[in-house]
This record gives structure tokens, C-alpha cells and sequence, in this order.
């Protein structure tokens, strides 16, 4: 518990986790006050609990007046208005102080439904409150395991956000799915602003921290980025760490390696086959989890860009025109045939008048016959098939 119960308005209800730099208690607004009736049954239903767990105790041990308050406090929770979270920096220290001031304005100035929204403050005391979360991206996973289309309708909104911090030069610098809360709506929002970098103030911040600024988890970030270099710290940080986020998702696993490769189980379409939903995926995650900062997507508009074309193709049923024995478009039951080899050389014209050198690919459906021409002018194949 925190050295006090109460910061500002908010009354702490009980600690949520507690790491080297800061401590986060859930916490209610201690200024909406609950009615007469609200109060009476606050205490009935405290006290029913109270004494469900007296009577399961150890006849010995009676209860503490700890375990008394920690009840009280929760029910006061349970019934008012939502709780929140409020994060305490526990260091004292020049550095944190400017860490914090720099986080509270981050999310002071930066609005977007996909980044945690800032509901209090006060620099002087080191505390903020935001909205609270039941949980983290991290701690469901699982839930998102091969699930294409839920993964990047989920991501979407994020990759917008980040797309809109890069535009206005800020580096966030520690996405990862501990940092990604998630609503019981099933909407994700990004959080944990505490080493997000503005570009533009990044030549002065080298000069104050260069020796002990906080890097982010080592787990997550690029491998170029291990060296803590400042001139490594561009927007392609943050496209690898959303692409290796995706990744993530797509195995269900929360540990990823480095670069994307052949690494069994963690080989997207070694492990889950080729599915078109997989197929997008693994193009995201091949384009984003590099080695070299230069061979990344250069930032969050660029994601953006990828992630829209995987979601239209995968909500307007895109097929992928290599795989043999695709699924018939019209009768939805049979499956299409090479009637035509494109470099078959009975390949025919059908009377038009075509220019160069064209050849053609013709399937037929096995059950209805429907039959798709594919176009190769000068034999060149179009870019949809590579
Ligand atoms: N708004 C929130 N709702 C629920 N839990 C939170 C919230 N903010 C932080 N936490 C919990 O506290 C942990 C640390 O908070 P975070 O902002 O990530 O700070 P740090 O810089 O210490 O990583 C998170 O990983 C999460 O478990
Ligand atoms: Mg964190
Ligand atoms: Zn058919």
C-alpha cells in the first residue's frame, strides 16, 4: 500500500502492480458520493462477505483489520462509479521527474480512442490517473492464435495511433503486449508512455541522459536498437515492435525471436499452413521484423497502409490466385482446374485482336464449370501472383 490512501480526489482501493519505476493502485473517485440506500447496501454486502470468510477461516485465526479494510474498500469499488488506475514514480530522483513531466504531457497532448486517455495529474506529487484496465494483451494472447482477421481488426486502431504520433515526430518506444490494455469490449489501447521520445527534443534529451536514459524491453525492441544509440531510435523502431506485437498474436506465444525466419513453430506458415488470413499476415510480419532499421517499414503510415490492404482483401474474399485448387467463386463448391497452362503453346487468342505477345491461364471449376482467364500481357506475370 502507498505511504498515503488518498491522492487528489482518489481514494487507492488496492495495489495493481508495482515495478522498478512506479507503483499502480486502482483507485476511485472519492468525490462521487453514493446515496443513503447505496451506503446501506455497500455495508450489507460487505459484511455478508466478511462473514462467509470468517465462517471459512481457520476457527484459530480471526480475521485482521487489514482484511477487514481491503473488503470494505472493495465493495466501495465494486459499487461506485468505474475505477481507475493511478501511477505513483517511486524515484526521486532529476531524471524520473523529467521522465514523468514528460509522459504526463505526452498523453496531455496526444487524443486518440487507441491511446490511454489521462483523467488526472499532479507533477509535483509524481502521480497521474488514467482509465483502468482488466487486463493486458499479454496476459490473452492466446485468444488471438491464428485468427487473422480478429488479430488485425484488433491492431488496426493501434497502428492508426502510432501512425499519428509518428506524424507529429514522437517515437514510442516500448510497444509490447504488456503495454496494451485491453477493455471488456475487446478494445485495445496503447499505454505506458514512459520512454516515448519526441524527435525533434531528442538532440537535447542526449545531452541530459546520455549516460542512464531507461531503454525499453530488451525482448521487444529491434535488434539495431541494442546498442542505445540515439540516432537508432527512428519510427521504424516502433513498426518492428507492432509487427513482432503481431507475431505474437498470430503464435499465441509471448516470446518472439529477433527476425522473422524459419524457426518452426514460430514460422507462420510452417506452423499454421496457408490459409489466406495467415498468407497477410506473415507478409506484415516479414516486412516489419527485420534486422536492419533501413529494411523496415519506415513508420506507422506506411503499417497502416499494409494492414488496410490485408483487411480489404481478407473482408472482400481474396483468394490467392497460386494456390492450386482454390475454392469455386460462384457455386462455392467445386474447386478450379488449370484447363490452360500459361505457357502452354496451344494457347489461343479468342479471335481478339491482342497486342505483344499476350498468353493466358485458364480454370475451370469441377463442379460448375465456371472458368476464369487470367491475362498475361507479354507474358509478363502481373504483380498479384508473386
Ligand atoms: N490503466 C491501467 N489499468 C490496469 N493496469 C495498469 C494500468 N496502467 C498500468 N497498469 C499495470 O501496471 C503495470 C506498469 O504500468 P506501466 O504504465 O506499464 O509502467 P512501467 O513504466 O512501470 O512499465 C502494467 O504493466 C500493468 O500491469
Ligand atoms: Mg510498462
Ligand atoms: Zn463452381
Amino acid at each position: 500500500m502507498p505511504s498515503k490512501a488518498q491522492f487528489g480526489k482518489w481514494a487507492v482501493v488496492k495495489s495493481i502492480n508495482s515495478g522498478g519505476q512506479a507503483d499502480v493502485y486502482e483507485v476511485i473517485d472519492s468525490e462521487e458520493l453514493l446515496s443513503d440506500d447505496e451506503q446501506r447496501l455497500l455495508l450489507e454486502n460487505a459484511f455478508q462477505t466478511l462473514a462467509r470468510q470468517a465462517q471459512a477461516a481457520d476457527d484459530n485465526r480471526s480475521l485482521a483489520i487489514g482484511d477487514l479494510r481491503a473488503v470494505i474498500h472493495n465493495e466501495v469499488a465494486r459499487m461506485s462509479s468505474p475505477s481507475c488506475a493511478l501511477k505513483l514514480i517511486k524515484r526521486a530522483d532529476t531524471q524520473a521527474a523529467r521522465r514523468f513531466a514528460a509522459e504526463v504531457q505526452f498523453l496531455q497532448e496526444q487524443h486518440h480512442h487507441s491511446l490511454i486517455p489521462l483523467l488526472d495529474s499532479n507533477v509535483e506529487e509524481k502521480w497521474f490517473v488514467t482509465r483502468r484496465f482488466d487486463s493486458s494483451l499479454s496476459d490473452v494472447l492466446p485468444e488471438y492464435k491464428q485468427r487473422g482477421l480478429v488479430i488485425l481488426q484488433a491492431m488496426h486502431p493501434i497502428v492508426e495511433a502510432v501512425s499519428r504520433l509518428h506524424s507529429r515526430g514522437i517515437i514510442h518506444r516500448d510497444i509490447k503486449p504488456d503495454n496494451i490494455f485491453r477493455a471488456s469490449s475487446g478494445e485495445l489501447v496503447l499505454g505506458d508512455f514512459g520512454i516515448a521520445m519526441d524527435l525533434e527534443e531528442a538532440e537535447e534529451e542526449a545531452r541530459l541522459t546520455r549516460s542512464s536514459e531507461r531503454v525499453g524491453s530488451r525482448d521487444w525492441m529491434p535488434p539495431w536498437a541494442a546498442f542505445g544509440r540515439l540516432e537508432d531510435v527512428t519510427k521504424t523502431f516502433d513498426t518492428y515492435t507492432l509487427g513482432k506485437v503481431i507475431w505474437a498474436m498470430v503464435t499465441g506465444n509471448n516470446r518472439v525471436p529477433h527476425r522473422y525466419g524459419a524457426y518452426g513453430d514460430f514460422d507462420i506458415v510452417e506452423a499454421h499452413g496457408t490459409p489466406e488470413e495467415v498468407l497477410w499476415l506473415e507478409r506484415i510480419v516479414k516486412a516489419t521484423v527485420v534486422e536492419r532499421s533501413s529494411d523496415g517499414v519506415p513508420d506507422g503510415t506506411a503499417l497502416l497502409r499494409l494492414v488496410n490492404e490485408a483487411l480489404a482483401a481478407l473482408t472482400r474474399g481474396y483468394q490467392d490466385v497460386k494456390v492450386q485448387h482454390r475454392r469455386c467463386l460462384v457455386c462455392g463448391h467445386g474447386r478450379y482446374e488449370e484447363l490452360v497452362d500459361l505457357n502452354a503453346t496451344h494457347q489461343r487468342n479468342f479471335g481478339l485482336e491482342v497486342v505483344g505477345q499476350p498468353k493466358f491461364k485458364i480454370l475451370v471449376c469441377s463442379h460448375c464449370a465456371h472458368t476464369q482467364l487470367f491475362y498475361f500481357r507479354d507474358a509478363v506475370v502481373p504483380p498479384g501472383w508473386s
